[in-house]
């Protein structure tokens, strides 16, 4: 799945198996910013995801991590 991608480069920034990185009490508060910040990933880094692939990343991520409504 395409979370194997993103966490290679999380790792090594914040070890671990790189989800420290998602941070539920940091800057993001939004799902629209969520899904914001894995769309500016996606851009910046030419991952290549369509719409929908960052969409349901950021469902994911939210589920697992963020809780946001
Ligand atoms: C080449 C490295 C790299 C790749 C690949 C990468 N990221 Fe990131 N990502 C970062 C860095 C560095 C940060 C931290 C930015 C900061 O803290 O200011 C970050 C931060 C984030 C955050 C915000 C975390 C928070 O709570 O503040 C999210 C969400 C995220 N990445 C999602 C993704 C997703 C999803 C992918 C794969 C589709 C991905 N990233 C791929 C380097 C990467």
């Amino acid at each position: 799945m395409a979370e194997n991608k993103c966490a290679e480069c999380h790792i090594r920034k914040v070890g671990g198996n790189g989800s420290a990185i998602y941070k539920p009490a940091g800057r993001i508060n939004t799902l629209g910013f969520l899904r914001g910040m894995v769309e500016q990933c996606n851009t910046e880094l030419n991952l290549g995801l369509f719409p929908d692939e960052v969409t349901s990343i950021a469902a994911v991520l939210n589920r697992d991590y963020y809780r946001l409504k």
